[in-house]
């Protein structure tokens, strides 16, 4: 099966990209302890533009310095400083061919660690389920939330636009609003984490409603054609089998209101992106397509070029986003271009930390060992 359809060119929005193959967001826990973008993280994300991704995406940023905040090591897009270490990389990334978004998440009620505020808030009051992530140096259980005041939600919501005038000032082609994986965003989305009785709580309706509003705010203050995308998801990094109790009923609420606010793109992620969302019913990126009528990155499981292919011929998907292949092959889109073969990932490569020392380590030592042939 010839899968030259992922090397097509394509648009999201407004933004011309060289092909359907993008890297998913992932924290990498590797900035200066003040958010700063360092040279090891322009070198890592280098690397996937060279290696023919046509769109990289950032791993999530936190977006204020109050409550977003959720790891330690995590960058930020606060403040200008922090915006303006993110123009090295985007030039390097424009220069070796690829678009550039940034991620912007609020952790909630996940948040692990805050340089900003020592205790978390969340829609309400609720413990998050499971264990902090210890690869992100989390111990133990979540905290118990502050139930969020509206002005408290109307500050989350400054943030996020805040920070998408700096990414734009920092030279990033768009934003993507993180509202999957059980942070704050998706906290709003998932009745186990919601319990509001007011116009954020209740029906899908306005259990989407933040989100919409913070697509809303950062469409008001950044340029016509800058990218503005979200992420959905049903399952959480401390949840994966949380399913929306109205199944394809919320799906289409969910993916029709955040379209209609303004999205460019909906980025659905799930452990299989093929899987059914429901039981019986298509997958979440097809249901996305099909209510948000927005291109859609889907994300989820994908190893070989022929699952990314069937994403976009059977599942409605205009791109597929890359996660764990992408940190074993930076080069993945090449490799599968050529017809190469490809390195299966290996979660030594995360381990103990998921940082970009912990990944150089992986590969010197197993590169040492002719293992593998090159390096992050
Ligand atoms: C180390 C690591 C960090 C991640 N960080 C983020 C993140 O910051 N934002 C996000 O939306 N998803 C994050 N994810 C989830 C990935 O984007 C992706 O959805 C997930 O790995 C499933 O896709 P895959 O099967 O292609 O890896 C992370 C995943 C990994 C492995």
């Amino acid at each position: 099966m010839s899968n030259h359809r992922l090397f097509e060119s394509t648009r999201l929005g407004r933004l011309p990209l060289g092909n359907r193959l993008a890297v998913a967001p992932m924290t990498r826990v590797s900035a200066g302890a003040d958010g700063l973008v360092t040279d090891q993280m322009i070198e890592y994300y280098r690397g996937f533009a060279e290696g023919g991704f046509g769109l990289v995406i950032t791993e999530g940023l936190y977006t204020d310095r109050v409550y977003s905040q959720g790891y330690q090591g995590q960058p930020g897009l606060t403040c200008q400083a922090q915006g303006e270490s993110w123009k090295p990389l985007n030039q390097a990334l424009h220069a070796a061919g690829a678009r550039s978004i940034a991620q912007l998440m609020h952790a909630g009620a996940l948040s692990q660690f805050n340089a900003f505020s020592s205790d978390t808030a969340g829609p309400s009051a609720i413990q998050p389920r499971g264990q902090q992530m210890s690869f992100y140096d989390g111990v133990g259980s979540y905290a118990l939330p502050r139930a969020m005041t509206v002005s408290d939600i109307d500050t989350a919501i400054r943030g996020f636009a805040d920070a998408a005038l700096l990414a734009q000032a920092a030279g990033f082609d768009g934003v993507e609003i993180h509202g999957a994986n059980g942070y704050l965003l998706d906290q709003f989305l998932s009745v186990s984490t919601n319990a509001r009785t007011d116009a954020y709580g209740g029906r899908p309706e306005n259990r989407v409603r933040l989100i919409c509003e913070v697509i809303q705010a950062v469409r008001h203050v950044t340029a016509k054609d800058f990218v503005v995308g979200v992420r959905i998801s049903q399952t959480k990094v401390n949840d994966d089998q949380h399913r929306w109790p109205e199944a394809e009923a919320a799906a289409a609420t969910i993916f029709s209101t955040i379209a209609q606010a303004g999205a460019d793109y909906i980025h659905t992620t799930e452990p299989d992106a093929a899987a059914p969302a429901f039981e019986g019913s298509d997958s979440l990126a097809s249901l996305a397509a099909r209510f948000g009528g927005v291109p859609v990155i889907a994300n989820g499981g994908v190893e070989a070029g022929d699952q990314a292919l069937r994403l976009v011929q059977e599942q409605g998907a205009a791109l597929v986003a890359l996660g764990k292949a992408a940190l074993a092959n930076p080069d993945w889109a090449r490799r599968v271009c050529e017809g190469s073969e490809l390195r299966g990932f290996d979660f030594a490569l995360l381990a103990p930390r998921a940082d970009l020392e912990n990944a150089q380590r992986y590969f010197t030592e197993r590169s040492a060992g002719g293992q593998v042939e090159s390096t992050l």
